[in-house]
């Protein structure tokens, strides 16, 4: 198929290279010049392993990227994969996906023959239908059925394992106008339409543009309204914020009671009600898209007369996490002046991302004790730099720990696992873990935050 994906942001991206490896023609749009010219020559524009070597692979070949709209109408199908972030209230801010509404729906309107939008962008339920369509319809002079539809088909991919995620998802939403099912017959349609099966316009493209993946194993595929789509990705993203802040207040119980959480974790995950995944606990979730999502469909909520306790509750426990880590390295150091290591940035391993990462207040909370920090990441320093110019970054953990009178692990990099003689360099051996990757050792003052 000819499909164009309009932002080239972590999704974008990502979707944009993963079709070209699926054999599709790939047009990526974005108006920033400088993401158009890495991807045309062959370059991540962010670090996502895997994705690299599929652009070197695609770029010039079955994928380019422009910053011209009007490359929409030589493809089938637009994928719109941009931020939709959330302002000061925490309210969805829809002002970047309309304003790439109101540009595709002007290119469509010079363009000959069906095409289908598709919403890949997180939104509150109602704005697919009733915010984009309408955007699409005035700005390309074309009724929604009338050969533009509309469908949204939710994201499920985590950083740094973005490329295999959307290779083998668990799996795939396809969120269509239920008016525009089964309305076609081959009469209506006529004989261009003839092989199409009633499903519509839209199932037929998501379909086929999901045909490679969906030939591999039997992925399961979720047919249902735009609402329920749009609801599904909230959903399933507070289910799991949720669920981490939940093992985290549980963990915070243990620690006073001097039990392990991972051993309590590791049981009540074998009941498969409860699942063993996600349960971590630790120093709590941060990155681009729990906090976002939560926050906005917290206030989503609100805004329709509903107090989402628990979901309120569960940003409640991860705001105070940051802190209870400091808590009890305070039990151990002075950190007035003196040299702490961070160990992470990132919100999580593999990747560079720092957005609302943990280390963020864990750094604020340091510099308001008045401490001295010393900052380590394998890949997430130049992004951290922006928000705190002034602290000491090192190149490696073994640095950072020189000196230091004592250490947070914020970030659970399979490195830190292996740190083992560098803690002799302490100057004081406190080690306080975020997130239980490194042991208890002889000599090491250890404090687990849930364990
Ligand atoms: C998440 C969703 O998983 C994904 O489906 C969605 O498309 C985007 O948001 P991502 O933000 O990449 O993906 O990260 P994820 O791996 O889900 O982790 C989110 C945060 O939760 C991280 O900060 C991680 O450290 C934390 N976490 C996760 C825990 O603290 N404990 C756990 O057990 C699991």
């Amino acid at each position: 198929m000819n499909v164009s994906v309009v932002g080239s942001g972590y999704v974008g991206t990502t979707i944009a290279a993963c079709f070209a490896d699926l054999g599709h023609d790939v047009r990526a749009i974005d108006i920033d010049k400088d993401v158009v010219a890495a991807l045309n020559r062959g370059e991540a524009p962010i670090h996502e392993p895997g994705l690299g070597d599929v652009l070197e692979a695609q770029a010039g070949d079955r994928l380019q990227a422009t910053t011209d709209y009007e490359a929409v109408r030589g493809t089938d199908l637009t994928v719109l994969a941009l931020p939709t972030p959330t302002d000061a209230e925490g309210r969805i801010d829809l002002s970047v996906m309309e304003a790439g509404a109101e540009r595709l729906g002007e290119a469509l309107a010079a363009k000959e023959g069906e095409h289908l939008v598709v919403v890949k962008s997180t939104v509150i339920p109602g704005t697919t239908g009733e915010a984009i369509g309408p955007i699409l319809e005035a700005r390309s002079e074309t009724d929604l059925g009338e050969g533009i539809e509309i469908a949204i088909n939710p994201e499920f991919l985590r950083e740094g394992t973005a490329v295999p995620d959307f290779l083998e998802p668990g799996k795939i939403v396809f969120g269509t106008r239920r008016e525009s099912r089964d309305e076609r017959t081959t009469d209506e349609a006529g004989p261009t339409h003839e092989e199409r099966s009633s499903r519509g316009l839209a199932l037929d493209r998501l379909y086929e543009v999901y045909e490679p993946l969906l030939s591999n194993e039997g992925v399961p595929v979720v047919e249902t309204g735009l609402r329920e789509a749009e609801m599904i990705k909230y959903a399933n993203n507070a289910f799991l914020a949720a669920k981490v802040s939940l093992i985290n207040e549980l963990g915070n119980i243990c620690k006073v009671y001097g039990v392990d959480a991972y051993e309590v974790a590791e049981a009540i995950g074998l009941d498969d009600r409860i699942g063993a995944k996600f349960l971590r606990s630790g120093v709590g979730w941060g990155g681009s898209c729990f906090p976002k999502d939560v926050a906005a469909l917290i206030a989503a909520a609100r805004d329709r007369g509903y107090e989402p306790e628990l979901l309120d509750a569960a940003v409640g426990v991860n705001d105070r996490q940051p802190e209870r880590l400091l808590e009890l390295l305070d039990e151990h150091v002075e950190c007035e002046n003196e040299r702490i290591a961070v160990l992470g940035l990132a919100f999580k391993p593999g990747t560079d991302d720092v957005r609302n990462s943990r280390a963020i207040p864990v750094i604020e909370g340091l510099q308001a004790r008045g401490a001295v920090v010393v900052a380590y990441d394998p890949v997430a320093t130049d992004s951290m730099c922006e928000h705190f110019p002034d602290i000491e970054y090192v190149d490696s953990a073994a640095a950072a720990l020189e000196g230091a009178s004592g250490t947070v692990v914020v970030t659970d990099w399979d490195e830190f696992e292996a740190l083992d003689t560098e803690f002799d360099a302490m100057s004081e051996p406190v080690v306080v873990d975020g997130r239980r990757v490194v042991s208890r050792r002889e000599g090491l003052v250890y404090e687990g935050l849930t364990w």
